[in-house]
């Protein structure tokens, strides 16, 4: 068993070696065609948290399934919340991950919003650094696509097996990792979306601003609702008015308008603030845009759509990065903003600025990535 401790982390994830790895030529074979969320590596992050003791037991041990109570109140009441965020190889071998400060600062919000233990960003990120470090084989190249990473999963959730409704008084703190390609199986092709009016992601006051797994359980309806319309994703809208465009569920939404506009949902509460979102509202200005968080009325985008008005509309999020939105749907109507020749030229071009940062092609001005490896 070796440990591994960053100077400022107060847990030490102790490792032990999963004694049956996946053997290099299957791993081989896996890192070539990863998908999205399919395999994982050998090994995984775990730390227990009790009630009035805090966390102890963190290690680093075999990927496999967890025992659980069948009482344990995340079954029962869904307290729960999770992360996402990704380690990248570098020309060189290094491994990096992205801003990874932030994803636990919304970890901690999360947790706050779900009365969940908070972890110190030292030890989220003490957690990745033990993990990639013993699974590093597993971090693919970028590949011909230049974008395959090792997907990072970091999850939290209530393991007291009581039926009672309070705040669970232990936790299990987990960490996954799961080699990735693009995350939706055609590559970056626009998506289709399917205004959702029947149901809201959330609500004033509710979950929404939290990265906690009842969120995208209530996107699923709306989701399914798209589908059988034909369409690949579905947006929501605010719960009280129908009227504003929220987000997809699982990605920030953004317009971008001919005369340089980039306009995204304002963070109302009801909106999770995405890393990608922040990172591309920090990069608008040196690519010439005009960045503006806003309440946007869906009319808005109709009418923009059907006036000539709107260059472009994409999603972002940390596992599809930047996905361009081609037409949008609803009972009884549809609008689609691409003329005939249409190219994503500003999604594509924040998409390859953001991948160039993190895959260390570009000079990281910022100080977003952190060497894990
Ligand atoms: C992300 O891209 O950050 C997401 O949240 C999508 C994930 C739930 C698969």
């Amino acid at each position: 068993m070796t440990t591994t401790l960053s100077p400022t982390a107060s847990l030490s994830f102790g490792v032990e070696l999963n004694p049956q790895p996946l053997p290099p030529a299957e791993r081989g074979a896996i890192l070539a065609n990863p998908g999205f969320g399919k395999r994982f590596t050998d090994h995984m992050a775990l730390a227990t948290w009790r009630h009035g003791e805090g966390w102890s037991d963190a290690r680093v041990t075999s990927y496999g399934p967890l025992q659980l109570d069948p009482a344990s109140a995340v079954l029962h009441y869904a307290q729960e919340i999770f992360e996402g965020l990704k380690a990248y190889r570098h020309a060189d071998g290094s491994v990096w991950t992205f801003r990874p400060e932030a994803n636990a600062e919304r970890f901690q919000r999360s947790a706050r919003r779900l009365a969940l233990p908070e972890l110190a960003t030292p030890d989220f990120v003490e957690s990745l650094r033990a993990l990639v470090g013993v699974d590093k084989a597993w971090v693919p190249e970028p590949g011909e696509t230049g974008e395959k990473s090792l997907y990072l999963r970091p999850f939290m959730f209530a393991s007291e097996g009581f039926l009672g409704v309070r705040p669970a008084q232990e936790v299990t703190y987990c960490l996954i990792a799961s080699p990735a390609g693009a995350y939706f199986a055609g590559g970056v092709k626009p998506v289709s979306l399917w205004i959702s009016t029947d149901y809201a992601r959330a609500g004033s006051g509710g979950t929404g601003a939290a990265k906690c797994g009842g969120n995208y359980a209530s996107s699923l309806a709306g989701q399914l609702e798209g589908a059988e319309h034909g369409c690949d994703q579905a947006v929501f809208l605010d719960s009280s008015t129908h009227t504003t465009i929220e987000e997809l569920g699982g990605m920030n939404l953004f317009l971008v308008y001919k005369d340089g506009r980039l306009v995204t949902p304002e963070l109302t509460g009801s909106i999770l603030e995405g890393v990608t979102r922040s990172s591309v509202l920090q990069l608008a200005s040196e690519l010439g845009l005009r960045p503006e968080e806003r309440r946007i009325p869906i009319q808005e985008w109709k009418d923009a759509a059907a006036a000539g008005e709107l260059a472009e509309v994409f999603a972002c999020g940390t596992a599809a990065v930047i996905t361009p939105v081609g037409e949008l749907k609803w009972e009884g109507g549809s609008v689609d903003h691409r003329g005939p020749g249409h190219v994503d030229e500003v999604a594509m071009r924040i998409r390859s600025t953001l991948l160039d940062i993190q895959y260390g092609r570009t000079e990281d001005t910022r100080g977003w990535l952190t060497r894990l490896v």
